[in-house]
């Protein structure tokens, strides 16, 4: 099993299936009455969250503590980031103190293996800049295979920004990995310009997308990383690539809808497909955990 996880790019078939194999068994011990086994006890998570997050922090630090680790998150506000420490520093304090694996996110691209060059510990990628979001990947493969009991021959249509997508990053390389099929959905100005070159088709017709899919993942519009007028407006967005009943219909009769969180309601989906079926979102989410602890156990060793 590999020392960081930093992406999934130079993550094969074979790691890929250990880690949702072992999630599986995660996630049993997640539905018993005591959620809790004693396999990384005395071992030292630190959350270190340069951005917000609801997801994955809690779901990594639940994860953590179902295994029996210590845990201590730290936001960039609530530490000496605050007072202008670099990452390098930090990294390396709280390697001093023990840290036997550091979970972070960082609005950077790259942070993660420059936390990585700088510790002895463990890294997880927890969401770097527009790079990748690795843990967000495998969770969503793992709620596919669950679904669908397989993985292999899947198609699997991402909709949205993918150009500022690191969840989008991730699942190409993950799902091209394990045999699926990725088609990409949106705006000519939101998708990659490396997509042609990797061979991925890409769609500016939502409809030509959604055709005959297995699995359909709206990702949220990250305004926040846009700093050009990526868009004409939200209304033209929504109009063209809201996903909506209708529009599902044109996808598999048992197609899955997903989406990473949090959502933009009536933007990215129609609000009436957020909870109800085919939407997997909340499995998502629950699976999240699961998958997490799967890492923290393959990554430090669990017995
Ligand atoms: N999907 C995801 O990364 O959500 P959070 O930002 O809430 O962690």
């Amino acid at each position: 099993m590999f020392k960081h996880l930093l992406g999934l790019r130079d993550v094969g078939r074979e790691e890929i299936l250990t880690v949702l194999d072992t999630a599986r068994g995660m996630k049993e011990v997640l539905g018993r009455r005591i959620k809790k086994v004693p396999t990384l006890r005395g071992r030292i998570v630190v959350l270190l969250f340069f951005e917000p997050s609801t997801r994955t922090r809690v779901s990594f630090e639940l994860a953590a503590k179902a295994l029996s680790a210590d845990t201590v998150s730290i936001t960039a506000a609530a530490s000496s980031v605050a007072k202008g420490e670099s990452l390098r520093d930090t990294v390396r304090t709280l390697t001093a103190m023990g840290a036997d694996m550091l979970v972070i996110r960082h609005p950077a691209s790259g942070a993660a293996e420059a936390a990585a060059r700088a510790t002895t510990a463990a890294v997880i990628n927890a969401g770097d800049g527009t790079h990748e979001h690795p843990t967000q990947a495998l969770l969503d493969l793992f709620t596919m295979r669950e679904a669908k009991g397989r993985l292999e021959g899947l198609t699997v249509t991402i909709v949205g920004d993918i150009r500022h997508s690191r969840v989008a990053r991730s699942n190409v390389w993950a799902l091209r990995a394990v045999g699926a099929e990725v088609r990409l959905a949106g705006p000519a100005t939101l998708l990659p310009p490396e997509a042609a070159a990797l061979g991925i088709p890409c769609y500016t017709t939502l409809e030509q997308a959604l055709e005959g899919a297995d699995v359909v993942m709206a990702l949220r519009l990250q305004l926040e990383r846009m700093r050009a007028n990526y868009l004409p407006s939200l209304r033209e967005y929504t109009r063209l690539y809201c996903i909506t009943r209708e529009r599902l219909r044109l996808a598999k009769p048992d197609v899955l809808l997903m989406h990473p969180g949090p959502v933009n309601r009536g933007v990215e989906l129609a609000p009436d497909l957020v909870e109800n079926a085919p939407s997997v979102i909340e499995e998502q989410v629950t699976n999240g955990v699961a998958v997490r602890m799967a890492l923290l156990y393959l990554m430090l060793g669990g017995e």
